[in-house]
């Protein structure tokens, strides 16, 4: 099969045989929400006897833990195979299998980025009282191996996102409800369709536009209608012909950029001039023999000259300093060193941002 024929569209059929099928090394985003193996025993009904809309489905049930594992094995497998090697996967699921999942993920090769915890601003009470309102869920953001030097992260485009403060790992998002969600008739077309907001951070923060993303559960096309909005190109795989059904028409309903194309493009650093510590001196932003510190103070170095940092008997770059301060592989100096001003700590990333402005200042083109 060749991939630009199936580009922008959904498949039907069990995704680890069709997965099996396509090139190797085809995708630069995978985002997978599987089964939760969530062994639901019995109905659930709220205090006033109304029947709970809880996932029951047949494609939830597996006969045991080990049948899931075997299931979860093999999908995640025939998943990597179709990354390329600068792609990154996210994979969403609750505490009835994420933890099982995250295992397999780590024995297969997989390094794991981050995890994220979406926590639901608006959960889903436990009706019964007996254990806590269950408000999150777990997505692991992850690496083919290791060893993998590139992916994408436009940590830029996530900080402006936040205010112009790091993204951090935990997002407060509404579950999927009102207009947004898919209906059949008077009901939910699906019992675990996502929020979008939860998808377009997701698809924002690691992919370009023009980007090929894979949904091997694709469900309602959350996926596929995010991906289109936002400019990238998308595959879906989905057993359901009823879901596909439901997919097929919410993303024709949706239209793609047909604005300024640069409105999709998160500039990246490196698509910024390149700076340098001794840019930031001879700026008058920093100066030599002033003072850098780790977030919590616990660390700090002296600005030489020639704008490497000294501090207990080494000298060199921001994040060579960083990683003998953090005792870290890697380091990203200009998120790692602080600067200090009128008694506050600040990163001297913005440092960064406050020069490009003023030495490259954006021409008015209008
Ligand atoms: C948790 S739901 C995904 C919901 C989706 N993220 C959304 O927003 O609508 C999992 C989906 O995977 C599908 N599915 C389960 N096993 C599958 C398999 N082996 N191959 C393809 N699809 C499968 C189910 O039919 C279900 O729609």
């Amino acid at each position: 099969m060749n991939i630009s024929d199936i580009a922008n569209t959904v498949i039907r059929g069990d995704c680890i045989e069709i997965l099996r099928g396509l090139p190797e090394k085809s995708f630069d985003l995978i985002f997978a929400d599987p089964p939760y193996n969530l062994q639901l025993e019995g109905e659930l009904y709220r205090p006033n006897q109304t029947r709970v809309d809880a996932v029951d489905e047949e494609w939830d049930r597996f006969g045991s833990f080990a049948e899931y594992d075997e299931f979860t094995v093999k999908w995640l497998e025939a998943c990597r195979r179709v990354m390329k090697d600068d792609a990154s996967i996210w994979v969403i699921g609750s505490y009835h299998n994420i933890f099982r999942v995250g295992k397999i993920m780590q024995d297969i090769g997989f390094w794991f980025l981050n995890d994220i915890i979406w926590v639901k601003t608006n959960p889903m009470p436990n009706f019964n009282g007996v254990r806590f309102t269950n408000a999150h869920e777990t997505m692991i953001w992850a690496k083919k191996s290791r060893e993998q030097k590139r992916y994408r992260f436009n940590y830029q485009a996530m900080k402006t996102l936040n205010n112009d403060k790091q993204m951090r790992s935990d997002w407060e998002i509404p579950i999927c409800s009102g207009g947004e969600r898919e209906k059949s008739g008077v009901s939910k077309a699906h019992p675990t369709q996502k929020p979008e907001a939860l998808l377009r951070r997701v698809i924002l923060a690691s992919s370009e536009p023009g980007d090929l993303v894979l949904d091997p559960f694709f469900g309602t096309g959350t996926t596929g209608a995010v991906a289109k909005k936002l400019g990238r190109n998308w595959v879906g795989i989905e057993k359901s012909a009823a879901y596909i059904e439901v997919a097929r028409a919410r993303i024709g309903a949706v239209s793609g950029p047909e604005d300024d194309p640069s409105l999709y493009r998160t500039p990246s650093r490196r698509d910024m001039p390149r700076v340098t510590i001794g840019n930031l001196i001879e700026h008058g932003l920093l100066r030599e023999g002033g003072t850098l510190y780790s977030v919590n103070r616990a660390v700090s170095a002296a600005i030489a000259a020639d704008g490497s940092l000294v501090l207990d008997g080494f000298r060199g770059s921001i994040h060579r300093a960083g990683v003998f301060a953090a005792k870290t592989r890697l380091c990203n100096g200009w998120t790692y060193w602080h600067y200090e001003q009128d008694g506050e700590l600040k990163q001297i990333d913005d440092l960064r941002e406050i020069y490009v402005k003023e030495v490259f200042p954006v021409e008015n083109k209008s």
